[in-house]
């Protein structure tokens, strides 16, 4: 019998019932592409993209047929084994993505299908490179309110599919990847405390995917135009990131009335590693506890805080105090504050 994964708050659990990120994996696909490697494919240097970027290597997916989905699977096959969670127990399965398979189904239908879940509620977030925190709050909602007990949520992306590798500003800065967390019912207390989602429609002509959707429907001439790749502003993109990514910090420390000192861990989306030291020095918060991926993953869009959250998961300790911070097409930011809710396994 298909499950019923319901909106309607239960009074009783409404106000004992807090999320918790409960476990965490993630998934890079095998092939390298170094910074060397792209000064062979454009004008470009490891010094440039170190430098000004902090990038040093990204992951690519390669294979006949491999969409976003495919790396979604593989983080979520891997945290039902690492939980020993049979598929059967999931809820709800949100994909957070920019890059779907397909217009639809969503992606996130696709994964289910991959891992054996079936008939659940799921569908994709595209909130860009903040959709892993949009859809973190939308998982979040439906665990307080008692509607869902084990939800899964995916942040992936195959940001090769929609790059122009002649465009040197962009190409650089992103990789694939994919990354999964389990969002329960806390069972000690820590979890997600706080979330906000915001965005601005306004920022549309400085980031954005010309065609392919139905305002330019593909064509051979969207084709010839490359106007099937990602579009970006370069500069106008960071003034805003700088200001958002910090704004939405201090918003977050101020509304759970946390200091520098008090923060364990900012997680940040990895878009430029610039961007991130100038928002930890806005915050007042060394680089120490700043999780960074970037240098080996690129921007995955949105898998990156997944996978910062997967490559720090042995380092993390039960009650860390964590600040989630993110930005991206749309525009979109979004923050969060979470206490971290186990020891490393
Ligand atoms: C794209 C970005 C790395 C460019 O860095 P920058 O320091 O701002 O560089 P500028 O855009 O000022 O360009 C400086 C010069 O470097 C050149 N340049 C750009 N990319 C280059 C590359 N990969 N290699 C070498 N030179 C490059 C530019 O053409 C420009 O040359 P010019 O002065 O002769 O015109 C930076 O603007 C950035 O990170 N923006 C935000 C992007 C982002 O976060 N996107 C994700 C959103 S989720």
């Amino acid at each position: 019998m298909a499950k019923i994964t319901s909106v309607k708050p239960s009074r009783k659990r409404a106000k004992a019932t807090r999320a918790a990120i409960t476990a965490v994996h993630g998934y890079v696909p095998p092939d390298v592409l170094t910074n060397a490697e792209l000064a062979k494919l454009v004008d470009t240097s490891d010094a440039w993209i170190t430098e000004r970027t902090g990038i040093k290597e990204r992951h690519i997916l390669k294979g006949e047929g491999l969409g976003t989905s495919h790396m979604g699977a593989e983080a979520v096959r891997g945290l039902l084994q690492k939980t020993g969670t049979p598929p059967k127990e999931v809820d709800l399965l949100i994909c957070a993505t920019t890059t779907p398979d397909f217009v639809f189904p969503s992606t996130a239908n696709l994964i289910c299908d991959m891992v054996g879940i079936r008939n659940i509620g799921s569908f994709d977030v595209q909130a860009a490179c903040s959709g892993f925190i949009y859809a973190v709050a939308i998982a979040t909602q439906f665990v307080e309110n008692g509607g869902a007990k084990k939800v899964v949520v995916v942040g992936a992306d195959k940001m090769s599919a929609i790059l122009d590798y002649s465009d040197r500003a962009t190409c650089v800065l992103f990789g694939d990847g994919a990354g999964a967390v389990m969002i329960e019912p806390s069972p000690n207390g820590h979890g997600i405390r706080d979330v906000l989602i915001r965005a601005d429609g306004a920022g549309m002509p400085h980031l954005h995917q010309k065609a392919g959707g139905s305002r330019l429907p593909p064509s051979a001439d969207t084709v010839a135009k490359r106007l099937h790749f990602v579009h970006q502003e370069g500069a106008a993109v960071y003034k805003f990131a700088v200001a958002r990514m910090a704004e939405i910090s201090m918003e977050v420390m101020l509304r759970n009335k946390l200091n520098p000192e008090k923060v364990d861990w900012l997680v940040p989306h990895q878009a430029n590693k610039r961007i991130i030291e100038a928002t930890a020095e806005r915050m007042g918060l060394p680089m120490d506890r700043v999780m960074i991926t970037i240098n080996k993953y690129g921007n995955t869009t949105a898998a990156t805080i997944p996978l910062c959250l997967w490559d720090y998961e042995p380092r993390l300790k039960e009650g860390d105090r964590m600040l989630f911070a993110a930005f991206g097409g749309g525009f979109t930011w979004a923050g969060a504050y979470v206490t971290w809710g186990y020891d490393a396994p």
